[in-house]
């Protein structure tokens, strides 16, 4: 076919999409050549997949991603140094090999054993990265003093982020580091993650950006809700990015559609037309826009939070354009 390439169309910053190794071949890669000019890793970057056991780093699938980019002009998204899951459960044991307790002893295992992985996956891609999500979800905005009460937290305090950002930035000082998370939009959450980072800053941790995921779906956030975020942000001179966008066409967990109905598909394509139009205003702040998947056939919301089928991107499960391309690519 010759529908424009999203890349050309969006041409303000660089976009972008999750893939696994199944999108490398055949009609896949051939869609992800031809619309994107960014890729993230959806999982193969993670702890659980480059360090599954202590000292043994695996890189097969991460590596096919890394060089199918290179082979194609794409920038690579690192996704994710720590995160609270997906992670193997020998990194939170001590040394006699229970889950670990609050102790000094086993902060100072639990920041060695997060250097170490920095060091080995971060290091590995030193030079081929353009952002790394050091840190992701890393914000309860329930909590008053705002941190998720995951292990890290719990064994660490806030060392682990300091300590991660800092590892990051000596082994691959050419990565933007960020800092990565949901439900950004929301003003509670958003206000959270901005104290935080503004913290880190004063504290001289070498924080260049916030990620905003962006799982959002057709009726929900604003997009006046979604330019706040944008916009609390621009104080603290942080880049930004839009890093896991996909646009559900469920507005709750007990909606289940066999196949997508067609006043969905309309509606999102006209939020797409509009959150699209919105980061091409910000185009002064984003610095790239990544969808969490290449086509309906693989996404994750097929299975989260419930089992049903989602349609949250901009192709079918055949590949073919949706209304939702031709918002973003033709938004008139
Ligand atoms: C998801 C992957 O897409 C799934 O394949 C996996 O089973 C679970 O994780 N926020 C994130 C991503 O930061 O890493 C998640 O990715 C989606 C939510």
């Amino acid at each position: 076919t010759d529908i424009p390439p999203v890349k050309d169309v969006v041409d303000e910053f660089p976009v972008g999409a999750a893939v696994g190794p199944a999108q490398l071949i055949g009609n896949h890669a051939q869609l992800l050549r031809r619309h994107f000019n960014s890729v993230t890793a959806g999982n193969a970057m993670k702890w659980d997949a480059t360090q599954p056991t202590e000292g043994t780093f695996r890189f097969t699938d991460a590596d096919r991603i890394v060089a199918f980019a290179q082979a194609n002009g794409m920038e690579v998204r690192g996704h994710t140094l720590v995160w609270h899951q997906q992670t193997p459960d020998w990194v939170f044991k001590d040394a006699a090999g229970n889950d670990m307790t609050a102790t000094p002893a086993n902060k100072a295992l639990l920041l060695s054993r997060l250097e170490d992985h920095i060091r080995g996956v971060a290091g590995h891609y030193a030079g081929d990265i353009s952002a790394w999500d050091v840190v992701n979800e890393v914000i309860d905005e329930n909590q008053s003093d705002g941190m998720r009460r995951s292990r890290w937290f719990e064994i660490t305090g806030l060392d682990y982020i300091r300590t991660a950002f800092r590892v990051a930035r000596q082994v691959d000082p050419t990565a933007k580091l960020y800092i990565n998370d949901y439900n950004t939009n929301v003003p509670s959450k958003r206000d959270k993650l901005y104290n935080l980072v503004a913290q880190l800053k004063a504290e001289g941790v070498p924080v260049d950006g916030v990620g905003h995921q962006m799982h959002v779906n057709i009726d929900w956030p604003s997009i006046s809700e979604t330019e706040a975020m944008l916009t609390k942000f621009v104080p603290l001179g942080v880049d930004q990015q839009i890093t896991e966008m996909d646009i559900s066409i469920y507005t709750n967990n007990s909606e289940s559609f066999p196949t997508p109905p067609r006043d969905r598909l309309l509606k999102q394509a006209y939020r797409y037309r509009d959150l699209f139009d919105l980061y091409r205003r910000y185009a002064s702040e984003i610095t790239s826009v990544t969808l969490w998947g290449l086509a309906d056939d693989d996404t994750w919301l097929d299975t989260f939070p419930v089992t049903r089928n989602d349609a949250p991107l901009l192709f079918d499960e055949r590949l073919q354009a949706k209304p939702a391309y031709w918002g973003v690519v033709d938004p008139s």
